[in-house]
C-alpha cells in the first residue's frame, strides 16, 4: 500500500485530499500544527472514509518533531505539502510571519526529504504567482510577475527552492497552481473553516446567508467585464483534492516529463463576482443581502485558467460545476451552525 504524508491535512484542502487518498486505497500521514483547523476533522475524516489517518500535531519549523515523525513512520512514497499561512491581506501586514512560516516549514521539509530517501513531492502553489497575466487563459509558461504581497513572495520562492533542488537532487516534484477553491464534501462534514472574518467570497457569501455577517460586499463592479465584476475561475475543491491523487499516481508510477513539473488547476471558466452571487441564490433557493462597493486594492479584473495541460499530462479535468460548489458550500455552512 502507497504510503503519502499529507502536511496541513487537516485544513480545507488537505481534508478533502486526505479524503480522497483514503478512497483510492492510499495510507496517510497527516502533519499539522492545527494553526487554521481544528482536531474534530480527524473524527469527520472517518466519518467519510470509515479510517482515520494517522496525525501529528507538529509545527514543521520544528525540525527535530518533524526528523522523529520522518523516522518513526518513513518510508513515503509521495509527500503533499500544503501548510502554510494563507491570508493575503495578513501577509502585507505581517511578511516577517509568512516568510518565516511558509518558507521555513518548506526549507525543513525538503531537507528532510533528503536525508530520509524521500523522493517525491506534490506542492500547493497558487494563481497568484501570475500576478496580473498578459494573455488570458493564463498558461503554466507565463512568467511570474512581481508578488503584491509576501504570500504570494512564499508561493514564487517555494516554487523556486523546490524546482532547484529536483535539479540538484533525487527529488521529483509537481507543484500544483490552484485557482480559487471552493465548495465542500457532499457530506457537508468538512469544508472550510476560516477564523475571523473571512477574506474570500465563498465563505462570507455563506456566513452572509446563515446571518453571521449582515451583508456581503460586492468589490467593485466598474471593472472592464461583462457585468462589471471581477472574473474568477473558481475550482470544486473535491476536483481539485482529485487533482493531488493523480499527481502522487504520476509521481509513484514514474510518468514524469521532468523533474520538475507544473499544472495549472481550474476550470477555465471565468465567472464574475455577481454570477457566484445569482447562482447562490437559484440553486439554494435563498437570497443573499449584498451591497456593492469599492474595488478592493490589489484584485485583478480576470482571472482564469488554461487547464489543458493538466488534463493531457494529469488525465485530470473538472467535473464539478457551480451549482456543486455553491450548495455543497452552503450545506457545510448550514451543518456547522447545527453541531
Ligand atoms: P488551510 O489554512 O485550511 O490549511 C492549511 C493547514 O496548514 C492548516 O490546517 C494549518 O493549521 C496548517 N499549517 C500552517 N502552517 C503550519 C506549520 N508551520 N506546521 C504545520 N501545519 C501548519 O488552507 P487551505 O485553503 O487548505 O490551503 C492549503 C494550501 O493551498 C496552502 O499552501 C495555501 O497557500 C494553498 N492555496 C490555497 C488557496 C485557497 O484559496 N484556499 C488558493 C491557492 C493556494
Ligand atoms: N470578493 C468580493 N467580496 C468579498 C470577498 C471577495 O467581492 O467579500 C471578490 C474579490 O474582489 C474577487 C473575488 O470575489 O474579485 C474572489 O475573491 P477571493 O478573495 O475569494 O479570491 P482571490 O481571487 O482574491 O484570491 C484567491 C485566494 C488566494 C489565491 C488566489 C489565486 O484567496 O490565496 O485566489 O488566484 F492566491
Amino acid at each position: 500500500m502507497n504510503r503519502i504524508l499529507v502536511t496541513g491535512g487537516m485544513g480545507f484542502i488537505g481534508s478533502h485530499t486526505v479524503v480522497e487518498l483514503q478512497k483510492k486505497g492510499f495510507e496517510v500521514v497527516i502533519i499539522d500544527n492545527l494553526c487554521n483547523s481544528q482536531l474534530f476533522i480527524l473524527e469527520r475524516i472517518e466519518k467519510i472514509t470509515g479510517k482515520k489517518p494517522l496525525f501529528y500535531q507538529v509545527d514543521l519549523r520544528d525540525r527535530n518533531a518533524l526528523n522523529e515523525v520522518f523516522t518513526k513512520e518513513k518510508p513515503f512514497d509521495v509527500v503533499i505539502h500544503f501548510a502554510a499561512l494563507k491570508a493575503v491581506g495578513e501577509s502585507v501586514r505581517e511578511p516577517l510571519r509568512y516568510f518565516n512560516n511558509n518558507l521555513l516549514s518548506l526549507l525543513n521539509l525538503l531537507d528532510l526529504m533528503q536525508d530520509h530517501g524521500c523522493k517525491n513531492l506534490v506542492f500547493s502553489s497558487s494563481a497568484t504567482v501570475y500576478g496580473a497575466p498578459d494573455v488570458l487563459p493564463v498558461q503554466e509558461s507565463a512568467g511570474f510577475k512581481k508578488a503584491l504581497s509576501a504570500y504570494g513572495s512564499t508561493k514564487q520562492m517555494g516554487e523556486e527552492m523546490i524546482e532547484k533542488v529536483s535539479a540538484a537532487s533525487e527529488i521529483k516534484a509537481i507543484s500544483l497552481r490552484y485557482f480559487n477553491p471552493v465548495g465542500a464534501h457532499d457530506s457537508g462534514l468538512i469544508g472550510e473553516l476560516p477564523i475571523g472574518v473571512p477574506n474570500n467570497l465563498m465563505p462570507f457569501v455563506t456566513q452572509t446567508a446563515v446571518g453571521i455577517r449582515e451583508s456581503l460586499t460586492v468589490f467593485g463592479t466598474d471593472y472592464p467585464t461583462p457585468d462589471g465584476s471581477c472574473i474568477r475561475d473558481y475550482i470544486h475543491v473535491v476536483d481539485l483534492a482529485i487533482a493531488h491523487v493523480l499527481s502522487c499516481e504520476r509521481l509513484i508510477n514514474q510518468q514524469q516529463k521532468s523533474s520538475y513539473e507544473v499544472f495549472n488547476i481550474g476550470t477555465g471558466n471565468g465567472i464574475s463576482v455577481l454570477e457566484v452571487i445569482a447562482a447562490f441564490e437559484v440553486y439554494n433557493g435563498i437570497k443573499l443581502n449584498y451591497n456593492i462597493g469599492e474595488k478592493r486594492d490589489g484584485d485583478v479584473p480576470f482571472l482564469f485558467a488554461d487547464a489543458s495541460s493538466a488534463e493531457n499530462e494529469l488525465g485530470w479535468k473538472a467535473e464539478l460545476g457551480l451549482e456543486e460548489m455553491v450548495t455543497s458550500a452552503w450545506k457545510w455552512q448550514r451543518k456547522l451552525k447545527e453541531d
